[in-house]
């Protein structure tokens, strides 16, 4: 099977790549902004901007895959309020650009949205739920699923939520932690945002089985455990034992963040889960894979 992976420099396709690679026969081919490192017979790698949809479609022509993975995005949420044209540019049309490359190639396309295309009122959210988005990053993810959903291609949309993994491009919150706390460093940390972050292999699992299975939908994916970031701060802190007095509470209206957030986040992952045949992990078993992956290192 030939699967193009768009945003091969994510954090998702980093962990992706790899256990494609291992887990399967599949070529892949990887579209990155930046040239990746991976070398390997069944690999290709092409460097362009995604935001031309001409080189984006000659790419992927090129290829002809049966799959494509979108994992590019604008992903930082305060800056995608700021940089709205480029946020939609990123997340909406850029996607727009992927369905017409997979009508023409008559490829799956599985994209990657988020939980916060909800509102936070209440959750964790099921696929049923319906979002209602509050800052400009969920509004733009929505328009990107809705772009999908509406465009009779097979397809298949995962969200997710606050996904971490061992150090990676992109520092992710378990990765700021532990770097703030090893050097000492005080962080405030929000007690009204709630999740159920996601230990990225589980996220890379996911597509995996998506592909493999030729599963289409919706599927919402979540670990285990649902607590607040601060309490998320403090089990990583006391995971990898370091002093959690540097880690003080605040909330999310003291914190002023450019961008609205959503506070009872996070998403119930059963129907992936019994879909997928997988069980996501929870946070210390996440923490534990963390911690395993970095000595590795
Ligand atoms: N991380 C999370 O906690 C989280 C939570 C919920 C949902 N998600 C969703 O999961 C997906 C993957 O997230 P991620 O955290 O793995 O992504 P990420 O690490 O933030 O990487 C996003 C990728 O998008 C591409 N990209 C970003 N800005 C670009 C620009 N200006 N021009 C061209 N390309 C650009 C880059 O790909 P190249 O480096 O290959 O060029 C970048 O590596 C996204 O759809 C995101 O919305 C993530």
């Amino acid at each position: 099977m030939k699967i193009t992976i768009i945003g091969a420099g994510s954090t998702t396709a980093t962990a992706l790549i790899p256990m494609l690679l291992d887990e399967t026969d599949a070529q892949l081919q990887l579209v990155s902004s930046n040239p990746t490192a991976t070398e390997h017979p069944r690999v290709v790698a092409d460097v362009v901007d995604i935001a031309d949809r001409s080189a984006l479609k000659d790419a992927v022509m090129r290829f002809m895959p049966e799959v494509i993975v979108n994992a590019a995005a604008m992903t930082n949420v305060d800056a995608c309020e700021m940089e709205r044209q480029l946020a939609w540019t990123l997340n909406v049309t850029v996607v727009e650009h992927l369905v017409r490359i997979a009508r023409a190639t008559d490829a799956h396309l599985v994209h990657l949205s988020t939980d916060y295309v909800f509102d936070g009122e209440a959750g964790p959210y099921t696929e049923q739920d319906l979002p209602s988005p509050i800052n400009y990053y969920g509004k733009s993810k929505l328009a990107g699923e809705n772009a999908i959903t509406t465009a009779g291609i097979d397809h298949t949309i995962l969200r997710t939520n606050v996904v971490y993994g061992p150090p990676s491009g992109r520092p992710d919150f378990v990765q700021w932690v532990i770097k703030a706390l090893d050097t000492s460093r005080p962080i405030t940390v929000v007690t009204d945002q709630f999740s159920n972050p996601t230990y990225v292999d589980d996220l890379a699992m996911a597509i995996i089985r998506v592909v493999e299975r030729k599963r289409t939908g919706l599927y919402h994916i979540g670990g285990a455990d649902y607590l607040s970031r601060y309490d998320f701060a403090r089990r990583i802190a006391t995971f990898f034992k370091v002093s959690t007095d540097l880690i003080r509470p605040i909330t999310t209206a003291e914190l002023q963040q450019a961008a609205k957030r959503p506070l009872k986040g996070g998403l119930v992952s059963l129907k992936a889960q019994a879909m997928l045949g997988l069980r996501f992990r929870g946070v210390e078993s996440g923490l534990v894979s963390v911690r395993h992956a970095m000595f590795q290192r």
